[in-house]
């Protein structure tokens, strides 16, 4: 019960090796990531008893960047006969019974790494989840008909048909999502498929119970790179009327909502028009991560915008120690400002090469 199972987009595995070793020895702890490439996961052994149980309780899983998911996992199982596989993995669970209390269970996911290999026993994982649930019930686990908060999920998690990792999440600290992945609904009149990416940002980054406040009708929003509309698709359907930023087309059915303001200007250019106290900017402009978070401490620091969602294209090496240099040079410069603020940042299912940024100016006032 010593190994963390972190899920990732495939490609990312040392991002995620290098992001999971510096969170754990921030709480102290070290061990070693094991990391195989274009897998879609990876294993981090810590190297005392106990210690992947306090790191799946202790990082905040939204601090996370790179992994979609955090599992505690046991040792792998492996040549589970296609006859039984569910008596190895029942005995597996009741080995944690005197660590952990089972009854505080609220599912089970049985999940493959998001690689296409792996998502070839997707169908597998889906058949399987039945009888595995029913078996468990049968422990007096998975009891609860609600998530709760307080409870935990068990994992599966499949390398092949013959082999899983068994294991657990805290529902407090996880992503809620199957295999760590939204299924968002692509709204059929959206102008472009990159709408996904700020309905998964604002999923991700808004709470549920606060989207209503912290997105409404009397708000202005300004879209930097706009056309052909997608972000600001989703900022108008939550209300909002959009400057949209670009020197390309907009979509006609944006116009058509009233909603919004063409500006065909350059974006590092743009300023917010006079009098005009600007909610939220988002940002999707192709281009290098420090221009964009030069343009981004611009606006946070000359009280333009009070919160805001961006994306950061990612260099080709090094992406995580870029990652990290461009969060802290903004964060260092909001601090010179006497700024409060907070900073989250996710590479999201919907991102490729590049990671979201949201930041939030907190009044001051408030504490
Ligand atoms: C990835 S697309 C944005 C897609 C948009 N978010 C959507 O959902 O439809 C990037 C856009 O940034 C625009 N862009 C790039 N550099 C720009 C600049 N300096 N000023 C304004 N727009 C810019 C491009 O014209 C392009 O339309």
């Amino acid at each position: 019960m010593n190994k963390l199972a972190l899920y990732c987009r495939i490609g990312f595995e040392k991002e995620v090796a290098a992001e999971i070793t510096d969170k754990a020895a921030e709480q102290g702890v070290f061990g070693f990531a094991r990391v195989q490439e274009n897998s879609g996961y990876v294993i981090f052994e810590c190297y005392q008893a106990g210690e992947a149980d306090r790191l799946a309780r202790e990082i905040p899983f939204n601090q996370l960047i790179f992994a979609r998911q955090m599992i505690v996992v046991f040792e792998l199982l492996t040549d589970l006969s296609a006859e039984d596989r569910i008596s190895p993995i029942i005995a597996k669970f009741q080995e944690i019974q005197p660590h952990f209390n089972l009854k505080q269970s609220t599912e089970i996911w049985v999940e493959t790494a998001d690689t296409n290999e792996a998502k070839a026993l997707s169908t597998f994982c889906r058949k399987f989840t039945v009888p595995l649930r029913q078996a468990l019930r049968e422990q007096g686990w998975l009891r609860f008909k609600e998530v709760k908060k307080s409870g935990i999920t068990l994992h599966c998690f499949f390398l092949q048909s013959s082999a899983c990792y068994v294991g657990y999440s805290y529902n407090a600290n996880h992503s809620a999502h199957y295999m760590g992945i939204p299924r968002l609904k692509f709204p059929a009149d959206a102008p472009s498929r990159s709408t996904l990416k700020l309905d998964d940002a604002i999923l991700t980054f808004i709470p549920k119970e606060e989207e209503s406040k912290r997105f409404t009708a009397e708000m202005i929003g300004v879209d930097l790179g706009a056309c052909p509309g997608g972000w600001t698709y989703q900022l108008v359907r939550r209300g909002l009327f959009v400057y949209a930023v670009d020197h390309g087309k907009m979509a006609a059915s944006l116009h058509d909502t009233g909603r919004i303001e063409h500006c065909p200007e350059d974006g590092f250019k743009f300023q917010p028009p006079k009098r005009k106290r600007i909610d939220w900017l988002v940002c999707d402009m192709v281009e290098q991560p420090s221009r964009i978070i030069h343009l981004i401490t611009k606006w946070l620091v000359n009280g333009w915008c009070k919160e805001t969602i961006f994306n950061l294209k990612l260099p080709m090496k090094k992406r995580y120690n870029e990652v990290q240099t461009c969060l802290q040079t903004l964060a260092d410069a909001l601090a010179h400002h006497q700024l409060k603020f907070r900073i989250q940042a996710k590479h999201l299912y919907h991102d490729r090469e590049e990671i979201t940024v949201h930041v939030q100016l907190k009044d001051a006032n408030k504490g």
